[in-house]
């Protein structure tokens, strides 16, 4: 039987969310822990393209990718036809126990697609956290030291090291210390925010660095410093140019690992396949999980094979690492990424939403800053022309409206004052506009 394709329009067929997913509202409340929230209340029932069907027929404009994963769309066709006849082979043997060429297939494929020509080698998740950490455990192995150094703004997830790793308490930490040790942060070059303005930010942000690290850490006692190429929850944060090159081939000088957490930047979403090959870098490990599966989990890490192969036999792995099904998830969205050219696609998304998201800021003096790369795109929220402070009420209200109107938006940002912009990068340019227009909306009807 042949599924009819989702129907690519915007569709308000009841007020929303609507009367199925009240109810259904009501049995998660009974039924969900009150810790997992939702951001919009709406049931799917089925996606593809830009569009996202609820369970009462509304059809809702798709701005968030499920938070960057949905890359190639939902149900992507060769995703599907590959998880299906994977299905039906086989759905678990374990690789540690009896493995499959699937996860080797995928290895290949990201020792290939990332930078940097030297020899390489990955290991294979089930989460973009559980990547993060087993990266700083390879770090550790490796250099025989165990610091490591983060920034303000990141985020690297929820598990206890990935807490550590994470800045922002609430909600991420609160309550649920205490967490793993030796972990140092220090400033984020983040030019909107520099105190003594964007011009100055690279070189004043990089020069904390190397201080904080001299004297809170001691260079030798250092195995990595981990980032976001652009900074993803602490709200699409794009520091200035060289300065993710100087930090890397200063960690080179003092034998320090240089970790890219591409989870949210990486596969196509920047219009690169990954970010940091904007800023020169070949890092030594590099994380990635949400884009690169379509969908089903998996995660990775990926790097210089003699980083790669310190560790021990049987010191890295776990139950369903590398996952068949999810190994050929993610080869039909590699294979996707490939034919249809979706960094080039990430590139013409960023260049219809920059004019439209700059002429809105134009016109609203609460729109303080306009930023990001392909189809990872944001707007910071502010008091106004002059006054810099915060606006996360704002950003809720925004939000909410576009939801109402049939739109998913997210938020994002240290100060919840962050509106972000993921679609799928096989959304049509009309529906993208759509979207564009309801956010404009959403402007004129709550500034
Ligand atoms: C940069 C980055 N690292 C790590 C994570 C954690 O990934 P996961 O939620 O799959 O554990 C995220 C999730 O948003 C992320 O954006």
């Amino acid at each position: 039987m042949t599924i009819a394709p989702v129907q690519q329009c915007r569709i308000l067929a009841t007020a929303i969310p609507g009367p199925r997913s009240q109810l259904l509202d009501k049995r998660k409340r009974s039924a969900v822990s009150a810790g997992v929230g939702t951001g919009v209340s709406v049931y799917v029932e089925r996606a593809g393209g830009g569009i996202l069907v609820d369970v009462d027929g509304n059809h809702l404009i798709d701005l968030g990718s499920g938070i960057a994963v949905t890359t190639v769309g939902n149900s992507a066709p060769r995703v599907v036809q590959l998880v299906q006849s994977q299905v039906e082979d086989f759905t678990h043997t374990c690789f540690m126990v009896t493995p499959y060429e699937e996860y080797v297939a995928v290895c290949e494929r990201l020792n290939a697609l990332t930078p940097g020509d030297g020899e390489k080698r990955s290991a294979l998740f089930n989460s973009g956290s559980e990547a993060v950490e087993n990266a700083i455990k390879i770090a550790r192995v490796f250099t025989g030291r165990v610091a490591v150094v983060t920034f303000d703004h990141a985020y690297h997830g929820r598990t206890n090291l990935t807490m550590a790793l994470t800045a922002k308490s609430m909600p991420y930490k609160q309550g649920f210390g205490p967490f793993a040790g030796e972990i140092y942060r220090v400033p984020m070059a983040y030019p909107y925010r520099w105190p003594t303005g964007a011009d100055r930010c690279a070189d004043e942000a990089f020069d904390a660095f190397v201080s904080q690290v001299h004297t809170q850490v001691g260079e030798q006692n250092a195995a990595a410093v981990i980032i976001e190429p652009i900074q993803g929850e602490g709200g699409f944060i794009v520091p200035p140019a060289g300065y993710l090159r100087r930090i890397a081939d200063w960690c080179t000088q003092n034998g320090i690992l240089f970790i890219a957490d591409e989870v949210q930047s990486g596969f196509c979403r920047t219009g690169n396949w990954f970010a940091c090959e904007y800023g020169g870098v070949v890092p030594d490990l590099i994380t990635t999980a949400k884009g690169i599966a379509g969908g089903l989990p998996l995660a990775a890490v990926t790097g210089r094979a003699d980083v790669m192969d310190s560790v021990h036999g049987g010191g890295l792995g776990g139950t369903y690492g590398g996952n068949p099904v999810a190994c050929a998830a993610a080869l039909g969205a590699i294979e996707t990424m490939e034919t249809e050219d979706l960094c080039g696609r990430a590139r013409e998304i960023e260049a219809l939403f920059m004019p439209r998201l700059r002429a809105l800021a134009n016109k609203f003096d609460v729109i303080g800053d306009v930023r990001g790369r392909g189809a990872m795109l944001a707007i910071e929220l502010v008091a106004g022309a002059a006054d810099k402070a915060p606006n996360p009420v704002l950003a809720g209200a925004v939000n909410a409206y576009c939801h109402r109107q049939g739109v998913v938006t997210l938020t994002a940002g240290t100060f919840g004052n962050v509106l972000r912009f993921l679609p799928p990068l096989s959304a049509g340019d009309d529906l993208l506009h759509e979207g564009l227009d309801v956010l404009e909306q959403a402007f004129v009807a709550t500034v």
